[in-house]
């Protein structure tokens, strides 16, 4: 099976070279041409377009920024659905809404090709591992022919229903998730107002029943004791518009999520948004010191 990847960024940096090194054949596409150099180095190929690609590849992900990325780079005018792509299969990872994946998916199976949400639980370490939780949309025949390649990248396999459960079932997964991080910014900034130590903090809730598996992997980022950034900030203010958005369409009010995104917007509008999202601490912190000028 030859395999095509689209959107070389962080997390699909890792899911390539997983893949490589699980002896697939692969031929990448970029935006920025620098990031594919890894790649093939490592023995990909690179595609001159997205139409050549789709035009060489039995099996394409693509693991895109955000819904817009996510159209442009299916346009059928001069994206992967561009050519002949009868009977080739598309496997979208990026965390987009499902309304988006239903558009471009009809759009696949119109050109006689076939496309599976396959939105994914796990940051870039449990990429590069293959420990992913994938959360699968589309039919079980188009799952059994992307599972070779998917099992090399997931721990778990979850089909959850047709085009577009994934994409729901992603959001469904990370919007506790962002909302967590906002409640723990208030806390923690309150705390630290106070006089309390922060590092203390962190190791009292990351010990108690209020401390997620994802609190103790992001304490250095919150101390500021790395640079490293899993996911940005902007990312999660996406992430939010989307469940939201998709919230209120199914008549669920979301007051939390909503509050957590007007969070996520202040702080990329205030120029923290390509910092990890655990970042948000620290910059809560900063603005309720900026508000009571300590
Ligand atoms: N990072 C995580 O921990 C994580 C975990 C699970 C899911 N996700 C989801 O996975 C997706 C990718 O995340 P990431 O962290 O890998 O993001 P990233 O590092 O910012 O990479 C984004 C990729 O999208 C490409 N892109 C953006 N706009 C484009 C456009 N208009 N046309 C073509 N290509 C475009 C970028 O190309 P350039 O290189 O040219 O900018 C890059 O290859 C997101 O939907 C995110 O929500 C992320």
């Amino acid at each position: 099976m030859h395999i095509g990847f689209v959107g070389l960024g962080r997390m699909g940096q890792a899911m390539a070279s997983r893949l490589i090194g699980a002896g697939f054949s692969l031929t990448v596409w970029n935006r920025t041409l620098s990031k594919a150099e890894p790649l093939l180095e490592w023995g990909a190929h690179l595609a001159e377009s997205l139409p050549a690609l789709a035009n060489v590849s039995d099996l394409t992900f693509t693991m895109l920024t955000d819904d817009n990325a996510v159209i442009q780079v299916y346009d059928p005018s001069d994206g992967l659905l561009a050519g002949d792509v009868t009977g080739r299969l598309f496997v979208e990872m990026s965390t987009i809404r499902p309304d988006t994946i239903k558009r471009i998916a009809a759009l696949a199976v119109e050109r006689e090709a076939a496309l599976l949400d396959v939105p994914v639980s796990g940051t870039i370490g449990p990429a590069r591992e293959g420990k992913l939780m994938a959360l699968v949309g589309g039919t079980s025949e188009d799952l059994e022919r992307a599972r070779p390649a998917l099992d090399v990248l997931c721990r778990r396999i979850a089909h959850v229903g047709p085009n577009g459960s994934g994409a729901m079932m992603k959001l469904v997964l990370n919007m506790p998730m962002a909302i967590y991080w906002q409640g723990l910014a208030e806390a923690l900034a309150m705390g630290v107002q106070s006089g309390l130590d922060l590092g203390q903090m962190l190791d009292l809730i990351a010990d108690s029943p209020a401390g997620l598996a994802a609190l103790r992997m992001k304490i250095p980022a919150i101390l500021g004791q790395t640079d490293e950034v899993a996911f940005d900030i902007t990312g999660v203010r996406k992430d939010l518009l989307a469940m939201t958005v998709t919230a209120h369409l199914l008549g669920v009010p979301a007051p939390t999520g909503s509050a957590a995104l007007a969070s996520f917007a202040a702080a990329t509008t205030a120029a923290w948004g390509d910092r990890d999202l655990a970042e948000l601490i620290p910059y809560y912190i900063e603005l309720a010191q900026k508000t009571t000028g300590t």
